[in-house]
């Protein structure tokens, strides 16, 4: 007998195995746990770390009703900001779009992603929900079969299992549900778009009472409060730069230039506690599903943080996913499950499309060649026509908010 075989046979079993404790596996786990489908959600982290870890934060109105709709938003209403203005400086001057005016008029919500992961994991263990922290999901066995089981590693190394009807893949880009995808199962739709941000999060307080996109020919930079004492800035960079080569007070002189505080007001500073380097890639899962496998948020695909829209899709395909398999599994109708895949991609897709125009808009094409000024005219342009036009701006906000 195969040590598999004897971690197979010598398990735990349920219906739904859930990997990651993100906002995708832990909405889904509230929604399946509500509706009285077992689970269990196998997280790699200790709770210390998954509850601390900053993120984003910018919630859309979509996300926000999800929450409030299956009772997950009494943190975020105690907490959360709603935000509905983006101020945009330019060469030529800068100009500023409250889109709670434009398009179907929603805001955003400002709400710390570790805070909101804190509530939904605090709500579900409260609930008699079954979450294993520190439990590594090595990798997901006969995923085509009705009994796909997950090889697990525990803090000491121990090895475990466990068997549900179905597994959910909430483990993000680098977890066990996509690694576990046997050749050819899915077709991954990959584009680097060839912009690399450091991303800055400072104790300081917001100095702009909107999201700032600043565009400068020294390269973007980017201002989102996250609370009255954090700020996050992102400054492109070139690709393969260190966070260390960035010393603070770079930093803050760069950000000053390129945000033309001298003509704007001076931005508050305050020491930066966390400097990483983003590169701006995208990547689609298609389709979502491999037999009883499903992939929901960042595992399902990887979209850049131009738009503030991956947190906010791991929500909405958690919805979808949890009560598609509620239908199965207590209404005995497979036909929602098999739709999932479908009905996320397109939503997907749609935010994948924003989100690109959105780093068009924002960054010069790179050179000096003809292909390189004609795309800055048409960038200008781009922007000209987002300050100028109403339909525009209502189409803005509908794409900025929506998801
Ligand atoms: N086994 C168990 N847990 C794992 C494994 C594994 N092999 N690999 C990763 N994890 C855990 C991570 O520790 C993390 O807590 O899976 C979780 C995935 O959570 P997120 O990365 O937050 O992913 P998701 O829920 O899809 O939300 C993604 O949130 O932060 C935003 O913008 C970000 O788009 C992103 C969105």
């Amino acid at each position: 007998m195969t040590d598999s075989q004897s971690v197979r046979d010598t398990g735990d079993s349920t219906d739904v195995v859930i990997l990651g404790a993100g906002p995708a596996g832990l909405v889904l786990a509230n929604l399946l746990l509500d509706a009285g489908v077992g689970c269990v959600v196998l997280e790699r982290a200790d709770r210390e770390h998954v509850q601390t870890r900053a993120r984003a934060g910018f919630l859309a109105a979509n996300t926000v009703r999800v929450l409030e709709r299956h009772g997950l938003a009494d943190g975020l209403r105690r907490g959360g900001r709603e935000h509905s203005v983006c101020e945009f400086r330019t060469g030529d001057g800068r100009f500023r779009l409250d889109y709670s005016g434009l398009g179907r008029g929603e805001p955003h919500t400002v709400y710390p992603q570790q805070e909101l992961v804190t509530d939904l994991l605090t709500r579900f263990l409260a609930a008699g929900g079954d979450l294993r922290f520190a439990t590594e999901a090595v990798a997901v066995h006969d995923p085509d079969t009705t009994q796909p089981w997950v090889e697990t590693r525990d803090a000491d190394g121990r090895p475990g299992r466990w068997t549900g009807r179905y597994v959910a893949g909430c483990d993000g880009r680098h977890g066990a549900a996509r690694r576990s995808l046997p050749p050819g199962a899915v077709r991954i739709h990959r584009r680097d778009h060839g912009v690399s941000w450091l991303g800055l999060l400072a104790e300081a307080p917001p100095s702009l009472d909107a999201v700032g996109y600043a565009m400068h020919e020294r390269g973007f930079a980017g201002h989102m409060a996250r609370t009255p004492e954090t700020t996050r800035y992102y400054l492109q960079c070139e690709p393969g730069t260190s966070p260390a080569s960035w010393s603070e007070e770079r930093i803050w002189d760069e950000l000053t230039v390129r945000m033309r505080a001298a003509d704007y007001g001076a931005l508050h500073h305050g020491r930066i506690v966390q400097s990483t380097v983003v590169d701006l890639e995208s990547d689609v899962l298609e389709p979502l599903r491999h037999g009883s496998l499903f992939l929901a948020g960042d595992a399902a695909g990887l979209i850049s943080p131009s738009a503030a829209k991956g947190a906010n899709l791991a929500v909405l395909a958690a919805e979808i996913l949890a009560e598609a398999l509620v239908d199965d599994l207590r209404n005995a109708d497979p036909g929602p499950l098999s739709r999932y895949s479908a009905r996320c991609l397109a939503h997907i897709w749609r935010a994948q499309e924003f989100s690109l125009w959105m780093i068009r808009l924002l960054h010069r094409a790179p050179g000096q060649d003809d292909e390189a000024l004609f795309q800055e005219q048409l960038r200008r342009a781009r922007v000209e026509s987002l300050r100028t036009s109403r339909t525009h701006q209502d189409w803005f906000a509908d794409n900025y908010v929506g998801i």
